[in-house]
């Protein structure tokens, strides 16, 4: 095979971007792709209308270790150098509206696919070569090399010095280029394509690893609340989730396992195990006011039938059986202040402990990842010249809203424009 300037692993948001970004500067790129079919995670994204970047794109929509390594890529490539190419492409969008108003959120208004067609009509314009089911055995570099654990290297492959650039052996056969831009993502839904193998290259290479774990994933309980989360599965309600000094007022949704829903997601990377959750059940109320005053002005009803014009009656019904059963057919009139007050405290601040998340089978992202103080925030180049990290793999996380693609999107082209 003829070689080429770079090779990009993975051919996902991230590594699709690097090769066109790099293409359009006439360098000859060579994709290779693991699965069977390119972009599956933008094919899925969204509900199938992918949410493809968000008007409101700040570095404090990101979690990283370095809070200001994603500002260069940002500023470079910003949402709305991507809503350009979206609208140039004729691809109809729309902003989704949220509890909290319109979000700044941008879907598709037909499918993701269009968003695939985008990317892969610009590859075929620019020459961009793509190998699919393309699994990377070995990969050499003069300083070091790397050999998938399923493999056995040929002596004479390991002896063969490699001067410039990298070699790769694949399943398709030798390859090698100058620049390699390692795209492979995270460990989010492995049949997605979620794989360790950026972390097992850049741990090879020296570079540093900060621990991962699942973003974006819907959180589970045991024992009671695992019930109560059961019995109320499929209701969904609008909350403020609060942990680790973040707060997300949104939508939550219980299911079988526990909460999912938009609030409980975006919550879901900042907690920790072991964390408690503090759910407002009121946002932007004042339950203390609200029941006193209910006290008076509807003395002679019972609590739940006030709550049922806030809450849904199944979730009051929990609450009421778990916190008051005992003054449950009491009027208002005849409940002491101090236990008005405590579901108060229970209705603003409701403590909730998961047990855990869904893990990686679930996540829409992976937290943590290549260590960005081996990385340059310019470039995306590694500690070792010619190798690039750009995307999930990197320690950079957006929250849920269009900010990962905008950050596979602008990390992509910043490596794409070095290399
Ligand atoms: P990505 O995972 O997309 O691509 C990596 C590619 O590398 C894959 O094609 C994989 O097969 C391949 N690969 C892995 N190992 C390899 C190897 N050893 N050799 C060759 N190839 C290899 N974000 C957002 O902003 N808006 C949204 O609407 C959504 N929705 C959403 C839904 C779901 C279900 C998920 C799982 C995730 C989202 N996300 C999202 C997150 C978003 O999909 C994610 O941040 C980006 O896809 C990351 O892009 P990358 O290119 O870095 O990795």
């Amino acid at each position: 095979m003829k070689p080429h300037d770079l090779i990009v692993i993975g051919a996902g948001a991230a590594g699709l971007m690097c090769a066109i970004t790099a293409a359009q500067r006439g360098r000859r790129v060579l994709v290779l792709e693991r699965a069977n079919k390119l972009g599956k995670k933008i094919l899925m994204s969204g509900g199938g209308r992918c949410n493809f970047t968000n008007l409101y794109v700040t570095p404090d929509r990101f979690i990283s270790a370095n809070p200001h390594f994603c500002k260069s890529a940002l500023s470079r490539y910003t949402q709305w150098d991507f809503i350009e190419w979206v609208e140039r492409s004729g691809i109809e969008y729309f902003e989704k509206e949220t509890v909290n108003g319109l979000s700044g959120q941008l879907f598709c208004r037909e499918s993701s696919k269009q968003i695939v067609a985008m990317l892969l009509d610009e590859c075929a314009r620019l020459g961009v070569e793509i190998l699919l089911n393309c699994e990377t055995l070995e990969l050499r570099h003069s300083t070091t090399s790397w050999v998938a654990p399923s493999h056995v290297s040929r002596r004479s492959d390991r002896e063969a010095t490699v001067e410039n650039g990298f070699r790769l052996k694949t399943s398709q056969g030798s390859v090698q280029a100058e620049a390699l831009v390692i795209a492979s993502g995270g460990l989010s839904i492995p049949s997605l394509g979620g794989s360790g193998f950026a972390f097992e290259v850049a741990e090879r290479f020296g570079l540093r690893r900060l621990p991962t774990s699942a973003g974006l994933v819907p959180l589970t309980f045991t024992d009671a609340m695992h019930e109560v989360c059961s019995r109320l599965s499929g209701l969904s309600i609008e909350a403020e989730l609060s942990c680790n000094s973040q707060s997300f007022r949104e939508d939550i949704l219980f299911t079988h396992r526990g909460m999912s829903g938009p609030a409980t997601l975006q919550i879901s990377s900042y907690w920790k195990p072991g964390q408690t959750l503090l759910v407002n059940l009121l946002p932007g109320r004042n339950a203390r006011e609200l029941l006193h005053g209910w006290k008076k002005t509807h003395s002679k009803s019972l609590l739940r039938s006030c709550l049922d014009e806030l809450l849904p009656r199944k979730l009051v019904l929990e609450l009421e059986q778990q916190r008051w059963q005992g003054l449950a057919e009491t009027p208002l009139a005849e409940w002491p202040d101090a236990r008005l007050d405590a579901i108060a405290r229970l209705l603003e601040s409701w403590s909730l402990k998961p047990a855990g998340t869904e893990g990686y089978r679930t996540a829409e992202v992976t937290l943590g990842g290549v260590d960005t103080r081996d990385l340059s925030s310019r470039t995306m180049e590694s500690t070792t010249p010619g190798l690039y990290f750009v995307g999930e793999a990197v320690d950079v996380t957006g929250h849920l809203g269009g900010f990962n693609f905008q950050w596979a999107w602008s990390s992509g082209f910043a490596a794409g424009q070095a290399v």
